[in-house]
């Protein structure tokens, strides 16, 4: 199978790559990258290396229609997997339309030319922020019949971008399918996001800054569970279908801070707090039963095993998260 990988330099992006090559040894992959800030090839070092020519990278934008349709002409993909995105919601705040740009256009720029060259899957990756957000403390989880409310930029941008996937598949007969996923953690994740933000701090004894909210959760997913849930769905998903995956774990912010701590043996006076940021959402909680039913996936590595991995990968890979350092935003101006 030949497969052209949008965003590959990313976070999972780069876990998916280097998951799927070393599972499928026939397979082929393209990696198509416009290596914003957010991508970094060292994600992807030793690939030529191990793979030879079952791995390829090119640098270029998915919203440029003639790069795209060139790409597909050369290498001409079985299947597409969209990781492609701006994807982090603070940054959202301060330039919202590059976010459209990128996760809305860019997404229907694929779709037209993977019409055009017929591919058998368009595998699109979203986000459980599609739904909203739900209180604190209730019952309710979101199942893949739940509408659609995004609060922020971000997931306005996401939630269009499914749309559009679904809508290509209505009307045009595209087999699509769609993962819907909460938040994940693991290597190779960028220290602008939570847990490897809070693990460079605490290594580095800088504060830990936490919003005033910080009772607010989130539900936690190792990385590489992500992964093997994408395969599934290419493999035996339905096309036109849309696929929550998550780990039913939810820790609040302040947890995780903790969590850290401890693993870290860091004291707790590194805490910090900051005003909110605007349109935070409070909670998602996903209902995975239909992957889990239908496709026989399951939750491989529990919370508190993955996060002493993921702590141990970044105390190994210091030069790797020094470099973006300075990409970093700062999450304590919101109340100025
Ligand atoms: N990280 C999570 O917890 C999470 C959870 C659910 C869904 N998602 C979704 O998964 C996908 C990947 O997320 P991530 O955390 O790996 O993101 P990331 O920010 O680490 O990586 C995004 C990648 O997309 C590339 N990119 C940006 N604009 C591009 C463009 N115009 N053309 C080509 N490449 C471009 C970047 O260079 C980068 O390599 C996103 O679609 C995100 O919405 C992420």
């Amino acid at each position: 199978m030949r497969l052209l990988v949008t965003g590959g330099a990313g976070f999972i992006g780069s876990n998916f790559i280097r998951y799927w090559l070393e599972k499928y040894g026939e397979d082929e992959i393209f990696n198509l990258d416009l290596l914003t800030y957010a991508g970094n090839l060292e994600n992807l070092a030793g690939l030529d290396d191990a793979y030879g020519r079952r791995y390829g990278f090119t640098l270029g934008s998915i919203t440029d229609t003639d790069f795209v349709d060139r790409l597909f002409s050369q290498f001409k993909p079985d299947v597409i997997v969209n990781f492609a995105a701006e994807s982090h919601n603070s940054r959202a705040i301060l330039n919202p339309t590059i976010f459209f740009q990128t996760n809305l256009i860019g997404t229907q720029t694929l779709l037209d030319v993977a019409q055009k060259y017929e591919i058998s899957r368009f595998h699109h990756v979203s986000t459980c922020e599609i739904y909203g957000d739900l209180p604190l403390n209730s019952a309710e989880t979101f199942s893949e019949q739940t509408s659609y409310r995004p609060n922020t930029p971000y997931s306005a941008s996401k939630a269009g971008a499914d749309l559009a996937v679904l809508a290509y598949h209505q009307t045009f007969g595209l087999p699509v399918t769609i993962s819907v996923c909460c938040n994940n953690y693991g290597p190779y994740q960028n220290i602008e996001k939570l847990i490897p933000l809070f693990i460079s701090k605490a290594i580095c004894n800088q504060p830990l800054t936490l919003y005033k909210s910080s009772q607010n959760k989130r539900e936690w997913l190792a990385v590489e569970d992500h992964c093997r849930a994408i395969d599934l769905i290419i493999r035996q998903g339905k096309s036109g279908e849309r696929y929550n995956v998550g780990s039913q774990t939810e820790k609040s912010v302040e947890e995780i801070a903790d969590s850290i701590l401890q693993i870290l043996g860091k004291p707790q006076s590194l805490k910090t707090y900051v005003p909110d940021r605007p349109g935070h959402d409070r909670r998602y909680l996903l209902d995975s039963r239909k992957i889990q039913q239908e496709l026989g996936w399951k939750l491989e590595t529990d919370f508190e095993t993955g996060l002493k991995n993921t702590v141990g990968w970044y105390i190994n890979h210091r030069q790797w998260w020094q470099q973006s350092q300075s990409s970093q935003i700062r999450e304590d101006r919101w109340g100025k």
